[in-house]
């Protein structure tokens, strides 16, 4: 039976960087399968993993004749998923009366619906010691007055990998959410987000994000964050919420 990599939203950022480090660290697996939009960017990628079976993708994950083809694509070839990594996401900001309907449904069919699918649609191929990777983010602790639809959509991603983790548990399969602080990618241009000082100065490079990841995930945790990111869930526990909203909303509104 071989054994596959699955990897949303890896035609940029912190999904092709998880193409390019579990290509180089997980030899043994026989294809990685690489889902987003850009066929051309997953074309320029698979170039870059020579030697590497790239199964290409070019799939809009909101639609569900997309996710009909994955599933038919998993029944067909019922390979082993060694690693899940659900990065596929987008952003945008502002006042929730000031937002477009569609964008902030959009977000919601990327962020929640379709990592959802694409979960449940490879689970029946995880085994004994397989990972879930779920890209989620610091924003999940804590509402954020000014990037509503986006932090609660995280949330949502952290509660369902809590409940999922728990369900695998006896499978010996683990799901780790990672929650980063902002991460140099196309991100904030995609979704038209100015990047504030505050968030310039924490920005990380998704190299180490990811490397990160991956050992914490082979270390079975539940969570993956950086330095900054533990601060502000201990903040987040601790602090009154009323007085955490206000702050955020004379920071970011
Ligand atoms: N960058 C940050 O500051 C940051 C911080 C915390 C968490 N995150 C999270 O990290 C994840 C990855 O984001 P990134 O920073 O790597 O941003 P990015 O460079 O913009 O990557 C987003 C990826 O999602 C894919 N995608 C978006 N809509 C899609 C759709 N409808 N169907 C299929 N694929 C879709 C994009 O591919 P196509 O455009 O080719 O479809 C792209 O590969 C997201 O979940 C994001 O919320 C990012």
């Amino acid at each position: 039976m071989k054994c596959i990599a699955v990897i949303t939203g890896a035609s940029s950022g912190i999904g092709r960087e998880f193409a390019r480090q579990i290509a180089a660290a997980y030899p043994s697996l026989s294809e990685i399968w690489v889902l987003a939009r850009r066929l051309t960017a997953l074309r320029e990628l698979e170039a870059e993993l020579p030697g590497k079976k790239v199964r290409i993708l070019p799939l809009d994950l909101t639609e569900d004749t997309a996710l009909e083809t994955l599933e038919a694509l998993l029944k067909k070839e019922r390979p082993c998923i060694r690693i899940l990594v659900n990065s596929a996401g987008c952003g945008k900001s502002g006042p929730v009366e000031s937002q477009d309907w569609k964008d902030a449904s959009r977000m919601l069919d990327v962020n929640c619906r379709a990592l959802t699918a694409v979960t449940m649609l490879c689970l029946p191929y995880l085994k004994k010691g397989s990972r879930i990777i779920q890209i989620d983010s610091g924003s999940a602790f804590l509402p954020q007055p000014g990037f509503a639809v986006y932090a609660a959509s995280k949330a949502y991603v952290l509660s369902f990998d809590q409940a999922l983790g728990a369900e695998l548990k006896d499978r010996g399969i683990t799901v780790t959410s990672v929650c980063p602080g902002p991460v140099d990618t196309e991100f904030f241009q995609t979704g038209g987000i100015a990047l504030s000082p505050l968030k310039k100065i924490f920005l990380a490079k998704p190299q180490k994000v990811v490397k990160k990841a991956l050992f914490d995930a082979e270390e079975g945790k539940d969570l993956s964050l950086g330095r900054s990111m533990k601060l502000l869930r201990l903040l987040g526990s601790v602090l009154p919420q009323k007085l955490i909203l206000e702050v955020m909303r004379k920071l970011f509104l």
